[in-house]
């Protein structure tokens, strides 16, 4: 039987188990590409849109690099809350799982585990015929190690076995920025628990993905996007102290310009890191290491100077006597809506415990999702007058349409700190305006 033909000629179909930024995106990818498929999210508003064709994601269109509007019109793809309905469906021969795997910054495996019970216990469904194994595709990021610490347990709690499946695990690392980094054009690396597996599940990835790298087992490439977003962070944060080592220079260019060499990349001095990936990543590191494991001393350090980076830049500020303060930029990166572990809430709640009076920003958040995230005032636009310091945390399309208007008219402001080095453009009209512009990682930022 061969997976991915059944599901290229519509005679099965895929079940996604959360439909977030990487559950709706598999299943818009999937419908793309005529494969029929049902997706399930456990928070019933998200399902009520999307059974609406509204997208409850913002900007989709602008990273995905297909027309979508249709898709979700199409009898291609169904939404619904109730997961009996996965599990009674004997046309699904492939579960996607991509639900949340970390809270509050640590990792979290109570909604995977929670949907592998689900799975697991009704094994039966599925072999109804005995004909065929399903195969599980966990796109969530795990720890290393994390299958057979952990989910293993809840197959033989439900007298099944990851034998009974064909499990496979392959991590995502799409950017959902621009057009050119997706699930069809990024490598995808897969493991899986055996060559009878890989073989289906190559196949099912190939469907969409372009380039499928496979891995020797699932164990394998359970590590991969924890090593490689480690590194990334091990790098941004090396960034971040050469601009604390070398203050009074220029280490914005110097990194810029160290990035030309042919096997290095850049990474400009900021505020930290923020989002799912990189923070975790070390961490995740970390706890799938052997305990007695004390030589990965500098991701031990990478989590401890990151976490205290936004603080000492904030400390900095503080120096300067602030009385009212606006931080532009809730999202932990640009055009992207997602708060998780953003450097400007820590940034926020600082200056709130200092008692400096602050206020954020950004467009992209309404009033009602603003209050689940910080307690602070909702603001529905922002005149610079009205304070004495700004702190430029990202650099929004929204932002960069209206900023340069926006210095023109400011009469008050008296510091600006750009994590983004996009005001460098207008620095003659900020000096202008008697304010002064410090753009983190050049010389004299913490001045
Ligand atoms: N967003 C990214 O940039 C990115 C990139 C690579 C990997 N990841 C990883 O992918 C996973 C999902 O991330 P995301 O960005 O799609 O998250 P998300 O918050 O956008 O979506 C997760 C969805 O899962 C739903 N959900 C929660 N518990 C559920 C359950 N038990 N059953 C069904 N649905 C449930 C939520 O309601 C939500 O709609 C995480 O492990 C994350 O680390 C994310």
């Amino acid at each position: 039987m061969n997976y991915s033909n059944l599901l290229k000629k519509k005679k099965a179909k895929i079940a996604v188990w959360g439909c977030g930024f990487i559950g709706l995106s598999t299943l818009l990818h999937y419908a793309n590409k005529g494969v029929k498929s049902v997706g399930y999210d456990k928070n019933s508003s998200v399902v009520k849109a999307l059974k609406k064709n509204k997208f409850h994601i913002h900007n989709i269109e602008s990273w995905i690099n297909f027309p979508t509007k249709g898709l979700l019109k199409s009898n291609l793809i169904n939404f619904t809350d109730n997961y009996e309905e996965i599990l009674n469906d004997r046309d699904i021969i492939c579960h996607f799982i991509a639900v949340p795997t970390e809270k509050n910054g640590r990792p979290f495996l109570e909604p995977i585990k929670w949907v592998l019970d689900k799975i697991s216990k009704s094994k039966n469904n599925f072999f109804e015929k005995k004909k065929f194994k399903p195969s599980i595709i966990i796109e969530s990021t795990l720890v290393p190690k994390t299958t057979d610490k952990y989910l293993k347990k809840i197959f033989y709690k439900n007298k099944s076995s990851l034998d009974d499946f064909f499990y496979c695990v392959a991590p995502r690392r799409d950017w959902f920025e621009t057009k050119d980094k997706t699930l069809t054009s990024l490598n995808r690396v897969f493991g899986c628990n055996s060559e009878k597996a890989k073989k289906q599940i190559f196949n099912i990835l190939k469907i969409v993905s372009k380039n499928v790298c496979p891995a020797s087992s699932y164990k394998v490439s359970e590590f991969v996007k924890a090593f490689e977003n480690s590194y990334r962070h091990l790098d941004i944060t090396l960034a971040n102290q050469l601009a604390f080592a070398f203050p009074k220079d220029n280490v914005r260019e110097a990194l810029k310009l160290a990035g030309t060499k042919w096997n290095m990349n850049t990474y400009y001095p900021g505020f930290g890191t923020g989002g799912y990936c990189i923070p975790l990543s070390s961490q995740y590191v970390l706890e799938g290491a052997e305990k007695k494991s004390k030589v990965l001393t500098l991701l031990k350090e990478t989590v401890k100077f990151d976490k205290i980076v936004n603080k000492k830049i904030a400390k900095n500020i503080l120096l300067k006597n602030p009385k009212k303060i606006l931080i532009l930029g809730l999202s932990y990166k640009s055009d992207v809506k997602v708060s998780i572990l953003s450097p400007s809430i820590d940034l926020y709640n600082f200056f709130k415990k200092k008692k400096i009076r602050v206020d954020i920003f950004d467009p992209l958040f309404k009033k009602n999702e603003l209050k689940k995230i910080l307690n602070c005032r909702y603001l529905n636009d922002f005149n610079l007058s009205n304070y004495d310091s700004m702190i430029f945390m990202i650099n929004h399309r929204a932002f960069q349409k209206t900023i340069e208007s926006k210095i023109k008219k400011m009469k008050n402001l008296k510091t600006i700190i750009d994590n983004t080095a996009h005001l460098k453009k207008f620095e003659k009209l900020i000096q202008k305006k008697n304010c002064e512009l410090l753009i983190t990682g050049k010389s004299n930022w913490l001045n």
